[in-house]
């Protein structure tokens, strides 16, 4: 990929911020082992070496379970796809190279330990999962032409998006080893955030307008990138509705709280071209707050509507 004079001198500008925190990202980043949150005693073989295949009533999680585990790890197995888009956009030399070889390197103990927990456990079709990460990764993931800044704003929402979507699942799955793990990922995903959301406020410092620009159109443009894998609509869906990740959460816990770390609507160094990129920002987040609160509505709605025909369900027949 080829960069402008100027995307390539932002990126040699912010690269003591980048090794400043990588250093503390080492600092704060504790070592751990997948094999350690996965019930091995739980396993056994399949068919093929004289055991006995996958069928559904084998798996303890519900369908929102499933669908949250399946997507959280198919997301995660894509990382040949992350790694070849953030290695083109912040290259490979110096603390950046180095920050993008220490990241994959942890986010692939994400996808190996979620994949260990589900074939163990029978938690999910192994064939299903197997096959879908085929055509998942075959397809690729491509975030489109992104600049090195639209690309750094991008990871501090979409790392934060996945801790809340990967805390959330933990509580889902009703098992508490599941929890565990995934609580434990979410710390990753946490801090993989603070680091990206620290280099973004640098940027600000350096270039508000260009920076500003970038943000508001990432914001815009959100979207998380399971989005071309099989039954992502749909699972999806089956998410928002158990409130694992939806609209709510995403503009209250996600958007809203890494605006607030940049002080997006409190800065006074913006010129003309950042100031219309934060007037258009500020529109669609009123428009996107607007649309979570209908969403939740109608998911409330549809709750109630639940629970009273099951209480009906329930309420003998008069004699
Ligand atoms: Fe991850
Ligand atoms: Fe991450």
């Amino acid at each position: 990929m080829s960069r402008t004079p100027r995307e390539a001198a932002l990126l040699t500008e912010l690269e003591p911020v980048v090794a400043e925190n990588l250093d503390r990202h080492l600092g704060l980043a504790q070592e751990w082992h997948p094999h350690d949150y996965v019930p091995w005693s739980q396993g056994r073989d399949f068919a093929f070496l004289g055991g006995e295949d996958w069928s559904p009533e084998q798996s303890r999680l519900d369908e929102t379970a499933k669908a949250a585990m399946f997507t959280n790890l198919l997301t995660e197995d894509n990382l040949p796809s992350y790694h070849r888009e953030i290695a083109t956009r912040f290259g490979r030399d110096g603390a950046w190279g180095t920050w993008v070889g220490r990241w994959t390197a942890e986010e692939n103990r994400h996808g190996v330990a979620l994949r260990d927990y589900l074939v163990v456990t029978r938690g999910v079709d192994p064939v299903e999962l197997e096959r879908a990460r085929m055509d998942y990764m075959t397809s690729g993931y491509d975030s489109g032409d992104k600049t090195p800044l639209e690309a750094v704003a991008y990871v501090s929402f979409q790392e934060l998006a996945t801790r809340v979507s990967h805390r959330n699942t933990g509580k889902a799955t009703g098992d508490p080893i599941a929890d565990r793990l995934l609580a434990r990922i979410a710390k990753d995903e946490n801090l993989h955030m603070v680091f990206y959301r620290n280099i973004v406020s640098a940027a600000f410092e350096i270039e508000p307008d260009a920076t500003m620009r970038a943000v508001a159109d990432e914001v815009m443009r959100f979207e998380m990138p399971g989005a071309t894998m099989a039954g992502f609509r749909k699972n999806s869906v089956i998410i928002a509705k158990a409130g694992i990740y939806d609209l709510r959460l995403h503009h209250d816990e996600v958007i809203q709280p890494v605006l607030r770390a940049w002080k997006v609507f409190e800065r006074t160094d913006l010129g003309p071209e950042g100031e219309r990129a934060r007037e258009e920002l500020a529109q669609f987040l009123a428009g996107l707050d607007a649309q979570a609160t209908r969403f939740v509505e109608s998911r409330d709605r549809m709750r109630a509507r639940l629970q009273a025909r099951a209480d009906e369900a329930l309420t003998p027949l008069p004699r």
